[in-house]
């Protein structure tokens, strides 16, 4: 069928905006007719970092309406509407515990079909497609059954099409992997799409001191206004010892976003002794550590993908959360027709918006 899709042609070309043709669902696969997109860092990231991959079709928050059902569907119908999320193959260990953001087949699966592998065309030429399963910067995608979380036709898929991605990733590295007791203390560093999921999530789950770190003040004030106690200016110095100081000695619990090793290093340091700090951000290929300072302390550190959690259980969670008002996403999200799609990447490299999402009608 005729589509509409924004391709990557280049690490820092303009995504341009093409007619391409997609093919139907085969066995297992759905055809969904897109209606939000939200722009992840990790697909200017997937942009930049794998030029062999391109030109390509990316976009991984995906949430539109279900147009046809391949083969042995029964789990979604025409008609249903759908958050987009990650692939998984269901049958590995992994995805039998639960865990399915470390599914076996997590690179083949999520890293994009390549050639006559690619349910997409442009100029009758294969293009990258299947990016995290889906290639959501389109009218259309072919995705896998997996991929879908059935929403009720109420839920606004503007603002929830992040859940995909971005917002489960912060919101379950707290829930699921740091798993804060109530009243304990929690630092959030970097407070972009994921952060402020995060510190959502933490609210949410009733955390008692919640500390924000940033360096952008825009950020910070509506850090404050979601819920955080304490916000830290993270370009000012002794930001450890000032999260000390408000925390009487220390967070039990920290999620770094921002993937650099500084900050880390400050994550680190604020814990206090048997604290976990989660890393969700690719930023380092390799960190120095302070061994003697986790082994004196007893402090974890520990990796998280996609928030750890299994998204059939836990997008309800989070769509839970936000008809309870207690994740308002309007807050976080400006829209960008799929045209506006270079303003949108703009905004989201430069940190204007929090989180961008493109509409397609
Ligand atoms: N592990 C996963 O499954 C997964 C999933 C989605 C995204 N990610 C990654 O998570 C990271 C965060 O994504 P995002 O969309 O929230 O990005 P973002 O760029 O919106 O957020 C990062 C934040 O860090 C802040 N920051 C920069 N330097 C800082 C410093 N020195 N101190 C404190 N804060 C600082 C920035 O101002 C920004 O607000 C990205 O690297 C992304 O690729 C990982
Ligand atoms: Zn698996
Ligand atoms: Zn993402």
């Amino acid at each position: 069928m005729d589509i509409i899709a924004a391709v990557a042609r280049g690490a820092d070309a303009p995504f341009t905006v093409e007619a391409a043709t997609l093919r139907p669902p085969g066995p297992g696969e759905v055809l969904v007719r897109v209606v939000a997109a939200g722009i992840c860092h990790t697909d200017l990231s997937a942009r930049r970092n794998f030029p062999a991959d391109l030109p390509i079709v990316l976009g991984h928050e995906g949430a539109g309406v279900v147009e046809a059902v391949g083969d042995g569907v029964t789990a979604v119908a025409t008609g249903d509407h759908v958050l987009v999320t990650y692939s998984s193959c269901g049958a590995c260990r992994y995805c039998a515990a639960g865990h399915p953001g470390y599914c076996a087949e997590w690179v083949v699966r999520n890293g994009g079909r390549f050639g006559e592998q690619s349910p997409l065309r442009v100029g009758g030429e294969p293009v990258v497609g299947g990016f995290f399963g889906q290639s959501s910067f389109a009218s259309h995608i072919v995705t896998g059954v997996r991929n879908l979380v059935r929403v009720g036709p109420d839920v606004n898929l503007t603002r929830t099409a992040a859940f995909g991605c971005g917002i489960q990733t912060g919101a379950g590295a707290v829930a699921n992997v740091l798993r804060p007791p109530a009243g304990a203390t929690v630092a959030i560093f970097g407070t972009g799409g994921v952060g402020m999921a995060a510190l959502l999530a933490a609210r949410a789950l009733g955390a008692g001191t919640v500390v924000a770190v940033d360096i952008a003040p825009a950020r910070l004030e509506l850090a404050r206004a979601l819920g955080a106690d304490v916000v830290v200016d993270g370009a000012e110095p002794d930001v450890a010892a000032r999260i000390a100081d408000a925390t009487h000695g220390g967070v039990s619990h920290a999620l770094d976003t921002t993937g650099l090793a500084p900050v880390i290093a400050q994550a680190i340091d604020a814990l206090a002794p048997l604290g976990t700090l989660a890393l969700v951000a690719l930023g380092e290929p390799t960190l120095p550590i302070e061994v003697a300072k986790l082994i004196g302390q007893g402090k974890t550190l520990r990796g998280c993908l996609e928030g750890d959690g299994d998204p059939q259980h836990f997008l309800p969670v989070l769509l839970d959360w936000f008809r309870r008002g207690l994740f308002p996403m309007d807050r976080l999200i400006r829209t960008y027709p799929l045209g506006k799609i270079n303003d949108a990447v703009a905004d989201c490299a430069s940190g204007a918006v929090v989180k961008p999402v493109l509409t397609f009608e």
